[in-house]
């Protein structure tokens, strides 16, 4: 882009108001900063304060929400947002936890850029987005303790939750300009939960001709971006490996603390800088506000403000080119190094310049139509029910007797098998030890016990088998049924059998 498109000021923008928390640590003093830099670019832009984190949670809001924060938040339909301090073991539960909830924000999206040479980095020219799903996954917090011994954590994927965070990178990238979506899973493990979220990527892709589409096993992938980042463009990924690889993928652009991301759902979005609240630097005027400033940059893009967005993401750039930096990111050299409100100061000097070494941006700007809703619809369309049939159960017990002797506990469950049931196999951990178990496989107490009855079985006899289990004294602590869904497997097959 031209250094002309940079200097555009913004055409009359309507007037819009945003949320925006103030935080804890750095948080008023990086806001500060921010809230000066949009007021100078977007002066349509009006603010409404909620209280959020510690400050609510002294104010007597035991969930950390002031009282009206969250209608607040959902009729503005944005929020800003400067990092909370999580009081570490007590206190309230994490508030950005209850706001990803409660708001439906389904992706978390973190550009990771390396803005060399303004920048060093060790991989110039590094450009990508993590688009992580951020609601479910091991992240629904469902867990138990079983026995003894294991605690078990569900991980639940779904197929919207599935087709929506796809659909968004694929979104993503048509609007940014990107070429490529990758997709990251563990599949050749998790072959169900994690191939849903493969396949689900496989039938979407497509319907973006435009995209090139590739997927990778997480770990080599993250391997990849740790050495290769430049091979990568937009990369969408579950919940728990997203949660890694963004700050993986952040901090080999260098910069993770000028990392700023987006957390979207169909009626609000949240954004907030990548670092968090920084007590040890708190009011001291140190902190860099780069991170919330890009995200308040990705939050007018959001709204189709693409204007003030270009505006302030070049100034911003330009700041940089210039030498004018915050401490924790200015190497020794040809800097001028400079606090909090001065560097603020110093990219509202350049709103209407624009880099001339550094890529400068140019966002469109578009009508908001609804409050922060996607701009295409991204709904999720119901399938027509499988034909589910029932065709055993996995019985799970806790059981510590006859030193752990698959072949003991083998013997008692034939006998309590009954008519409609035969004994197929015991697991531990997941590894076939009956029948013709390895006497090596560490046991624990809790134990898998599939009963199989292939022409079809009812809940009621699987009630009757659990009876019969309690009567012979053993412990069932839960059960899965075991299901067909058209014709196919509904659950995963045991290692070793
Ligand atoms: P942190 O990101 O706050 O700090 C890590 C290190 O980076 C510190 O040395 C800090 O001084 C430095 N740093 C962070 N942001 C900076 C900035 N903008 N400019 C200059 N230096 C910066 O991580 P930490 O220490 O693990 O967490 C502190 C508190 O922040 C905790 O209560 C944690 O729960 C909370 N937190 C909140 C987040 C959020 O609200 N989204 C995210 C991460 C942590």
């Amino acid at each position: 882009m031209s250094a002309a498109a940079g200097n555009r000021l913004p055409a009359t923008l309507p007037a819009r108001t945003i949320a925006v928390a103030h935080g804890d640590g750095i948080g008023p003093e990086i806001m500060a900063a921010t809230l000066r830099v949009l007021a100078a670019a977007d002066p349509a832009l009006t603010f409404h304060e909620v209280s959020l984190g510690l400050k609510a949670y002294e104010a007597g809001h035991a969930g950390g929400f002031d009282g009206d924060a969250l209608d607040v938040i959902a009729s503005h339909g944005v929020l800003l947002k400067a990092p909370l301090s999580t009081p570490q073991g007590g206190g309230f539960k994490s508030v950005n936890v209850t706001l990803r909830k409660t708001l439906g924000l389904f992706a978390n999206v973190r550009p990771c850029v390396a803005y060399h040479p303004a920048l060093p980095a060790p991989h110039p020219g590094m450009d990508l987005v993590v688009v992580r799903e951020n609601e479910e996954d091991t992240y629904a917090g469902i867990e138990h303790r079983q026995t003894d011994e294991v605690v078990q954590c569900l991980k639940l994927i779904t197929r919207p939750g599935c087709e929506r965070i796809v659909r968004h990178a694929f979104e993503y990238a048509v609007a940014n300009g990107r070429r490529k979506v990758t997709c990251m899973t563990k599949d050749n493990i998790m072959k169900l939960t994690d191939g849903l979220f493969h396949a689900v990527f496989e039938e979407i892709a497509p319907e973006y001709p435009g995209i090139a589409t590739e997927h990778m096993i997480i770990d080599i992938g993250t391997a990849r971006v740790a050495t290769r980042p430049r091979d990568f463009d937009v990369i969408v990924t579950p919940n728990l490996y997203g949660d890694i690889l963004s700050d993986v993928a952040a901090e080999v652009a260098g910069s993770i603390g000028l990392a700023p991301s987006a957390n979207i759902g169909y009626g609000a979005a949240m954004f907030e800088a990548v670092h968090g609240s920084a007590p040890d630097i708190a009011g001291k005027d140190l902190a860099n506000p780069s991170g919330l400033l890009l995200s308040a940059v990705m939050m007018l893009v959001h709204l189709g403000r693409g204007a003030p967005a270009t505006l302030v993401h070049n100034a911003w750039l330009r700041t940089l080119e210039d030498g004018v930096l915050t401490g924790d990111v200015a190497a020794a050299g040809q800097v001028r190094r400079v606090g909090t409100q001065a560097f603020a100061d110093a990219v509202i000097e350049r709103l209407g310049q624009a880099p001339t070494r550094l890529r400068a941006v140019d966002y469109p700007s578009r009508t908001e139509t609804t409050a922060a809703a996607p701009a295409r619809t991204l709904s999720v369309a119901r399938r027509p029910a499988a034909d589910k049939q029932l065709e055993g159960v996995d019985l799970f017990l806790h059981w510590d007797q006859d030193g752990r002797s698959p072949a003991a506990l083998g013997a008692r469950l034939e006998r309590i098998a009954g008519p409609d049931f035969s004994l197929e196999l015991i697991t531990n951990r997941g590894v076939k030890v009956y029948p013709n178990g390895n006497a090596r496989t560490l046991c624990s107490d809790h134990w898998r016990c599939r009963f199989r009855a292939p022409a079809g079985v009812s809940p009621l006899a699987i009630a009757a088998l659990m009876a019969r289990a309690a009567h012979a004294g053993l412990d069932v602590i839960k059960t899965e049924n075991l299901y067909r869904f058209d014709g196919k497997a509904g659950y995963s097959q045991a290692q070793g059998a």
